[in-house]
């Protein structure tokens, strides 16, 4: 799933760009291409819909190999309360050349990502138990 982000800069101009994530492929069926095929084709498609950018949360092992850099080398972060070693973890992809040469800032995500911690916990209780985890370049605001 996509959504819209904004990239904000020091004067306060707004750039959309786009985000997607979580990306998931059931354990049975991984390791088969159907990750790299869904990044790939969602990464076409968007071009050709004339988006800018792609920034995501992912972990570089897995998304160099589609051309993410570190968004930091844009000069594009993710503002206050984001640890440093969370930073090699936002990573960004244009869609054309030069579409992040002349753009940097704070990075600012859909709505859709600031949830009620309280209400998630109550619609969690719907599905089976499980345990949380927080795993490696999981971005924990310090609220
Ligand atoms: C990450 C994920 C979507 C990849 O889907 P997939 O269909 O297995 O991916 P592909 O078959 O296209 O690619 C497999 C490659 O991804 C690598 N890979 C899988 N998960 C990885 C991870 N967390 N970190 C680094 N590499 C990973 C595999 O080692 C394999 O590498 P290889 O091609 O060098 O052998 C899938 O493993 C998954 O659902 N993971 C759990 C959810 C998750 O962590 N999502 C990413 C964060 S949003």
């Amino acid at each position: 799933m996509y959504t819209r982000g904004y990239i904000v800069s020091e004067g306060g101009a707004r750039t959309e760009c786009i985000t997607f994530g979580p990306l998931s492929v059931l354990p049975e069926f991984e390791a088969r291409g159907i990750g790299s095929l869904l990044v790939r084709e969602s990464l076409k498609r968007a071009a050709e819909l004339g988006y800018r950018a792609v920034l995501i949360m992912g972990n570089p092992r897995y998304y160099g190999r589609f051309g993410f850099v570190p968004a930091s080398r844009y000069g594009i972060h993710l503002g206050d309360g984001v640890p440093e070693d969370g930073a090699p973890f936002f990573m960004a992809k244009e869609l054309y050349p030069g579409a992040l040469e002349s753009l940097s800032g704070r990075y600012e995500l859909d709505k859709y990502f600031e949830v009620d911690q309280e209400e998630l916990e109550e619609f969690d209780k719907r599905f089976p138990p499980k345990t949380k985890e927080v795993r490696e370049g999981q971005i924990h605001r310090a609220r």
